[in-house]
């Protein structure tokens, strides 16, 4: 290589390396609602205008909206007419427009929560049911009989559509996924979602309720920038109240739904972390080391399609349908704002809680270090009181409240940010 070219190709890797660092943003999701947003004065949309620079600030770059179509319950999980976005609790169409283009001019990508597994109906039929759908438009789109309906939800179908491809959602009738019609204008609806309100991928609610193999197929027409879909097994629990260690069936479970519906952006909530990191942050943190020496939960085994929270609208909230141990929250941000997967922030934690300042302190450490979705993990403690963790060979992160740490933090690294239980350390 002569001189001249060695120097343009020094130059050229200069310019790649700096151009991926300054890049390397990590992708940070921020659930924006909870479970009583519905209800805010004014209005959701409009209350979180004010909010979006300080969400830009401690670098969040995805934000996930909660249902915006009409529905029989204000928080929008039991939507009907699809296309209307005026009735909404959280606000109307012109103001959800207005938010979105709000966030895309501080760089954040907008989420829709798709709920598409049922559908609650705007009419009865002749024999008194409650299976007549209207779309919310003037033409026929979305306006769907009873025939568009799993034949097995027997309680609403007439009988001539397809069996379910997933579990059944009680308190409205399951969408036959099977039918054309229905793949086409679901389909169409999210592509106008996008097209036309401005959201930039989906958080996909209830995907158990049909078979990865239908997801993929809106994958597929929709192709969207970002998604994620809400598959919610419970863990296995021991005769102790305790999961069992072995969590392999739990996160392979996340793992085959991911592969069968395609994988690419599409990611899986992690809610095998989820379970684990709430146990072990009582006294257990021995759990987070996996037999093969990973961490335990889908960012051990699928990190790149993992996103990783603390709580969200169900399981925290006023539901609480399964919290995360409120006094060892930080714990938890501290693991996921450093540990591979998609990092999720929840509302309710950075504004409520009063825990932006410490969470934000992660998050930037995140940043500077490029710590990615498939950052590498080398555990170097795994005790019950104590758990340390190097990633990337850039930052070390411990929680637990063991304190003499002996001589295992090497002398090139200084701490950044500690809390209650926890500290990290930078290079
Ligand atoms: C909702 O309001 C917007 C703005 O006023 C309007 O363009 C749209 O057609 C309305 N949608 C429905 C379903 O009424």
């Amino acid at each position: 290589m002569t001189p001249f070219l060695s120097l343009l190709s020094s130059f050229c890797l200069a310019v790649s390396v700096f151009s991926s660092i300054s890049l390397a943003a990590p992708t940070l999701l921020f659930q924006g609602f909870n479970w009583e947003s519905s209800n805010k004065q004014g209005g959701w949309y409009n209350s979180l205008l004010p909010l979006i620079p300080e969400l830009a600030s401690a670098g969040i770059t995805h934000v996930w909206l909660p249902p915006p179509s009409q529905s029989v319950a204000p928080q929008g999980y039991m939507p009907g007419r699809l296309y209307d976005l005026n009735t909404s609790k959280y606000g109307t169409q012109t103001e959800l427009q207005t938010l979105i283009k709000s966030f895309h001019d501080n760089n954040i990508k907008c989420i829709a929560d798709i709920v598409i597994n049922h559908r609650t109906a705007e009419k009865q039929d002749s024999r008194g049911i409650w299976c007549i759908f209207e779309g919310g438009t003037p033409d026929d789109r979305l306006d769907w009989g009873p025939s568009f309906i799993c034949k097995d939800d027997t309680q609403y179908s007439d009988g001539t559509g397809n069996l379910d491809t997933g579990m059944d959602f009680e308190p409205a009738p399951d969408m036959d996924h099977l039918n054309p019609r229905v793949q086409t204008e679901l389909s169409d609806w999210m592509n106008w979602l996008r097209s036309e309100i401005g959201f930039d991928g989906w958080r996909l609610d209830f995907a158990k309720g049909y078979s990865p193999g239908i997801m993929k197929i809106y994958m597929d027409k929709t192709a969207p920038g970002f998604a994620v879909g809400e598959v919610w097994d419970s863990l296995d629990y021991g005769s102790d109240g305790k999961p069992v260690y072995n969590q392999d069936p739990h996160r392979n479970n996340l793992v085959k739904w991911v592969s069968g519906a395609g994988g690419g952006v599409l990611r899986a909530f992690d809610f095998t972390t989820k379970g684990v990191l709430q146990a072990a942050v009582e006294g257990e943190l021995w759990r987070l080391k996996d037999p093969n020496g990973n961490p335990p939960g889908l960012i051990g085994v699928l990190p790149g399609n993992a996103v990783t929270f603390i709580d969200n609208h169900d399981t925290g909230s006023t539901q609480k349908l399964w919290p995360f141990p409120s006094d060892k929250v930080m714990l938890g941000y501290a693991y996921i704002l450093t540990h591979p997967g998609i990092p999720s922030v929840f509302y309710d934690h950075f504004f409520d809680w009063g825990l932006k300042d410490q969470i934000a302190k992660l998050t930037s450490i995140r940043a500077r270090n490029g710590i990615s979705e498939t950052s590498k993990v080398q555990i170097m403690a795994s005790d019950s009181d104590l758990h340390v963790a190097m990633v990337d060979n850039k930052i070390i992160v411990k929680i637990g409240p063991k304190l003499d740490l002996g001589n295992l933090i090497p002398p090139e690294y200084h701490v950044s940010t500690s809390g209650n239980d926890y500290a990290v350390w930078e290079k």
